[in-house]
Order: C-alpha cells, then structure tokens, then sequence
C-alpha cells in the first residue's frame, strides 16, 4: 500500500526543508504527493521550464525509500499567464471572470489554457516519465472543486453550441426532443443554443432569481461540462503517456463535487483516485465512498490521494474536529480492508501562508513532531506487515446503481425539500452496512451479474435500453430494489408518456397511480407485512400509489389512502423485483431491508456487531477468512462470534468474541475448516 502525504517543497526554505526531510524519512511512509500546486516554480515565466528546486527533494526522499506522486499543477494557472492571456480564466454563471489570487481559476475548453496545460505536462512526463523514484502521476487537483466545473466563457458557449448540434444534428430534431414549443422555445438556428445559468454545481450561486430554465437544456450542459473536463484531462493523459509507463490518474472529489461524470472520467486513466475528508470524531467513517470506489473501476485497486491529518483551522471557516488518538491509523486499515491501494494524508505540515494557512496537518506549524506524527509512524510499520494481507479478496453481494443523469436531474427538478439524490443513496449504502453486508455502488453499465441484490434507488432518468438489461438481471435470478421515481424521464429529461414506471410495469407488477411529495401536509400511515410480524410506520420524502398483479407487502391505512398499495413484491422469471412506492422510517427500512436480503440470499455476516459504532468487513484469504473489526466510538465494544478467531497481529486466540477497544480494530483469522476445534 502506498501510505504517506501531501508535501511542498516549493514552500520550504532551506532549513525547513532538511528539517521536513529528516521527518519525513524517520517517519517510515512510502510515498509523497509533490507539485500540485507549484507551476509558478516549474514555469516562472512562459516558455522557460525549472525542476532543479525539485529534483534533489525526490531524489533524496526517493533514495530512503520514499516515492512521489508526480503532480501537475493546472490547478493555478500563475500570474504571468491571467495578465497576458486573460482568455484563460474561469467565467462563472453570472458572467463574472474569476480572477487571479485563489485558485482552480481557469477554463478547461479554452485552448490557450489547453496549449500551456498540454506543455507543463509533457515537461513534467519528460524530465520525471522514467524517474525511478517517481511511483506515478496525478493530473491537476480536483476538478470542477470551488464551483469550477460550469464555465460559461464564450469558448464554452460556442463550444456547447458545437456539442448540440453533433448530438442533434437539426433545429427541428433539437426542439422536438426538448418540447421547444413549450414555452415558445423552438429555435430556427443552432445559433440560438444558450448555456443554462441556474446553477446546481455545490458551492455554485445562481444569480438569476429561478426562472425555470428548461430542464433538458439544462441537463445536456451538465453533460457537456463533464464532458469538457473529461477531455481537457485526457490531453493531460495523452501528454504524460508519451513519456511514462506509470499509472496516471487524478484526485477526484468521490461524491462530493458531482460536476464530472467519474465513470466516464476514469475510463482512460489507470487508478480511480479520490480525496476524503470522512468525519472522524467517534463517527464511523461512511463507506458509501468506498462502494462507489470500488464500483468506478471494478477489479483495480483505488487510490486516496488526500485524507483526513487531523483537526484544527480549515480552509472554509468552520474549521475541521480533530482526530482522537488512534483514529488516523485505524481509517487507514479501514481504507484497506475497504480495498484502497494508496491513502496519502492532507498534508504533512501546518502553513504559514496563503489560504491554507494554519490548516491541520500531520505535523504543526513548529514542525515538532507530536503524537499525529507519532500515530502515522506507527500506521507506516503496520501497514507494512499487513502487506501479505492486500490482495484478499472482497466479495460485494449487493450494488447500488448510482447514475449521474438521476443526480442532475433530480437536482434541477427537485421533488421534494427534504430529498435529496445521493443523501438517498448513501442512506441505503449505510443500512446494509449496519446490517454486515459490504455493497458496491456501480453504473447503470456495470456487469450486475455477480451481485445477488441490486439496489436501484430514484432512478429517475432511464433510457428505453437500459429497460430490458433490468428484466434480465430479475429474470436470471437477480434480486432487485427499485424506489418511487423510477424510470420516469428519457434521457432529454422530459416525462415518459408511458404508464410509470416506464416500460418497468411488468417487471414490476404494478402502475403507479398517483403520485405526491411526502412532507408534513400529506405524510400517512402504512402497514408492512413481513415474516416478523406487521410493521408499522410513515411515508418519507415522496408517495406513489400502486396497483397491479404484484404481491402488495405494504398498504397505506389511513386518510383517503387506505387499503392502497405502495410497497410491492412481483416474482419475475427467476428472480424477484421489488418497488417502494415511499421511503418508511429508518427502523421500519431496515427490517424490509434485512428482510429483501434474506430473500436474495445474502450471506449472514457471522460476526455480531454494535452497528452504530462499530463494522466488520470479511475477507478471503488463503483459503480462510480474515476478519476487520472496528470501534468507532469513545468506548471499547464487545463483538461476538461463534469458534476461535486468531489474531493476526498477536496471535492471541478469541473465543466466540472480543472487546474492540476505542477507536480501534481487530484483525482476526479464521483458518478453513479450524473453526470447531477451535
Ligand atoms: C482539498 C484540496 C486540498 C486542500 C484540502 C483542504 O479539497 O484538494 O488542496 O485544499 O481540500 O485543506
Ligand atoms: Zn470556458
């Protein structure tokens, strides 16, 4: 596993530096991250290229033992480049430039920014490609992060233009899939094509009041923007490529930013790679990350390039909660037993300047090593005999499909306050884990076959293909999950006009009747009836009516809605196909949940745990099973299992359980066939 940091040189006077570099190398990490950040020293003027100031720092980190990441810095474009070519910078939705004095301040379609970005990259592939202490390559520094990701300069309008008219050939073709005539918006010329301005990107401001700019405009930009940064990294790619044979990737924000489509984003790049700031206060740590990491790419290894230091001042003001002693080391172990190949912590030390001024770090602006430092020296010596144990194996019964055109368009047209797409989503990522089953979160494209149940939540953008390749999970033995919203848009984010959901109905064996938001006006009663009993609870977030030949295993009771149904089940060829016409209370969803899980065949986890603080992940290895168990919380937890259990570490055997201390973990084996003899 690569295991290490953050670090700038550029930063460093001499003094520093040698202190910095004595530290890091008594530290024991592997790995660096270098240069993100720094193109005003790898290019101080246009034109004329440097790396001396660097050089001896990679070579000396490298030469005990440390290897770099190899950054390049398209993040901040420098001073030289906003006076003379202006052209370059960022245009935000109210046709404001950004200036120069943050950061990310660029645009990616504009091709002057392309030709210095297209250059700084094949410098830093030519003078680093081959370096024997250089591990890989990461291109700029989270794309689209700081409300980047819609430029609306004339380049991207013209460019958006362009894209339109490739994908819809004519006016006429344009206006019929996206009801131009609602709203007298048919156009007689492609000249006519604007870029939407309200915005949905997170940190994004609309400066236009809502005037409901149509939504099928307004989803193809979103696709377009991806796309625009797809290809404006891809020359980065091409560029680094010429020269290196090492994995290139770039720092994603997971599902944080959501302005890039990372399914598209990480095809042509060898690592998916995100940055994770999980809350770590006796919190456990989401693995929803983790699922849609493993799901972006499946069968490689991930990446997080940037992860959680410690606490203190933060960049955005509210500052960051700090880590208690032994949770940094007991996230990174979880990142592994998560599957990650690489976690590197923001950042190795406090600065003293600019934004990230006085920012938490793995060492304090004194550059005094203290009991952070003390804790990432450990982790580095346990990660290193815990290496036989990488490559177990995973197995994931269940995925959640995540879909990009669901999150957009559910974000310009938003149903309900209180719903909100990936919150949703991570929801029920997070009652399958508290129930011991590790899930994938994957694409609407993935290969599902290997997974026994498959979770398709809102689904509400879904293109006529993707119809049948559902059935045919179901149909070949598959357990499926559809939530209300499903299937009710085309992919012009314009309304089915089919009986909902769209082309699903028999699957499913039910249409919905009526539909409305679930809030404090209209929340009802329903009864579920599941093997333990009948459960009772109240609709959440939106409500749909069904009716059909399905098995109805949940029914409204009261108010008008009584009798009706709204959570159904329908055997289909081989399968089952599940529909929740609402979202039950949280304990309610997980009996319907655990139940679902049960019938799809899930394995039981064998090991009992407090699933509010704690989590087990299980692993193949050689044959037998290894076991992670992690506390999350303030107090040690008792964890129970049937047979002995060896630890991997001490070799101390367990006996049908153990206490997992405080913000720690276990790492236990269960050798084939040893379990009854003990
Ligand atoms: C990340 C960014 C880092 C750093 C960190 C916050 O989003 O990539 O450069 O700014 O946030 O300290
Ligand atoms: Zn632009």
């Amino acid at each position: 596993m690569y295991y290490g940091v953050a670090y700038y040189p550029e930063q460093k006077n001499p003094q520093d530096l040698e202190r910095d570099i004595e530290l890091l190398i008594a530290s024991g990490i592997n790995t660096v991250r270098m240069g993100e950040f720094a193109w005003c020293r790898f290019e101080p003027q246009e034109g004329e290229f440097h790396f001396e100031w660097l050089d001896p720092v990679v070579e000396r980190l490298g030469k005990a033992g440390i290897q770099t990441m190899m950054c390049t810095p398209t993040a901040c474009p420098p001073a030289w480049m906003c006076e003379k070519y202006p052209e370059i910078l960022y245009v935000d939705n109210r046709g404001v430039r950004r200036g120069f004095g943050g950061r990310r301040h660029y645009c990616y379609t504009n091709e002057t920014y392309r030709k210095f970005s297209r250059r700084i990259a094949e410098k830093i592939g030519e003078h680093y490609g081959s370096n024997p202490y250089v591990m890989g390559f990461q291109i700029d520094n989270e794309p689209a992060q700081e409300a980047t990701g819609r430029c609306q300069c004339a380049d991207c309008q013209a460019a958006f233009r362009r894209w339109v008219e490739k994908r819809y050939h004519t006016v006429e073709e344009w206006n019929r899939r996206t009801g131009g005539i609602s709203w007298s918006q048919e156009l007689t010329s492609f000249s006519q094509i604007y870029t939407p301005v309200t915005a949905i990107e997170p940190h994004g401001i609309s400066a236009v009041p809502v005037h409901f700019e149509n939504p099928s405009i307004r989803l193809e930009f979103e696709r377009f923007a991806s796309a625009q940064q797809i290809e404006y990294q891809e020359i980065q790619n091409q560029a680094l490529k010429k020269y290196t044979d090492k994995p290139i990737t770039v720092n994603g924000t997971g599902l944080a930013t959501n302005s890039i489509n990372y399914y598209e984003s990480f095809k042509s790049l060898d690592r998916y790679a995100f940055d994770y700031y999980p809350p770590m206060r006796h919190t456990k740590i989401g693995t929803f990350a983790y699922g849609f990491a493993r799901g972006v790419k499946p069968g490689t290894p991930f990446w997080i390039p940037e992860f959680m230091s410690g606490g203190g001042h933060g960049l955005r003001g509210h500052g960051r909660a700090q880590t208690p002693p032994g949770s940094l080391k007991q996230a990174v172990v979880h990142a592994m037993a998560h599957g990650a190949q690489m976690l590197l912590h923001f950042q190795f030390r406090t600065f003293p300047y600019g934004a990230e001024q006085l920012n938490y770090a793995i060492v304090d602006i004194d550059g005094v090593p203290r009991r952070r430092y003390y804790e990432m020296q450990e982790t580095a010596s346990l990660l290193k005999r815990l290496a036989p144990l990488e490559n177990a194996a995973l197995t994931t019964e269940a995925a959640i499909v995540v879909d990009y055109d669901a999150l957009w368009a559910l974000a310009i047209k938003p149903v309900n306050e209180s719903f909100q797409y990936l919150s949703f989503c991570r929801m029920i990522s997070d009652t399958l884990n508290r129930q011991g089953h590790v899930s994938d979160v994957v694409s609407l494209d993935a290969d599902w076959s290997g997974y026994k149940l498959l979770v398709l939540p809102a689904l509400f953008v879904l293109r006529r293909e993707y119809r049948e390749k559902i059935k045919e999970y179901v149909r070949g033995g598959g357990t499926l999950l559809a939530t209300f919203l499903t299937s009710v848009k085309d992919e012009y984010n314009t309304g089915w006009i089919e009986s909902l959901p769209a082309g699903l109905t028999d699957l499913f064996g039910v249409t919905v009747q009526e539909v409305e938001p679930a809030d404090e006006r209209t929340s009802s009663i329903l009864k579920m009836e599941l093997p333990g009993g009948t459960v009772y609870t109240k609709d959440r977030h939106w409500s749909e009516l069904l009716a059909g030949e399905a098995e109805i295993v949940g029914r409204y009771t009261e108010d008008y809605k009584a009798g009706q149904g709204v959570i159904a089940r329908n055997p289909y060829g081989k399968g089952t196909a599940w529909y929740m016409g609402t979202m039950p209370e949280e304990d309610a969803f997980a009996k319907l949940l655990s139940h679902i899980c049960e019938e799809a065949g899930l394995t039981k986890p064998e090991i009992t745990v407090p699933a509010q603080y704690c989590e087990a992940v299980c692993r193949e290895y050689e044959g037998g099973k290894l076991y992670y168990l992690f506390n999350f919380d303030k107090e040690p937890h008792q964890v129970d299992w049937k047979g002995t259990l060896v630890d991997y570490l001490t070799g101390e055997k367990h006996q049908d359980g153990a206490l997992i201390p405080t913000d720690g973990f276990l790492i236990l084996l269960k050798e084939a066939g040893r379990n009854e003899q003990g």
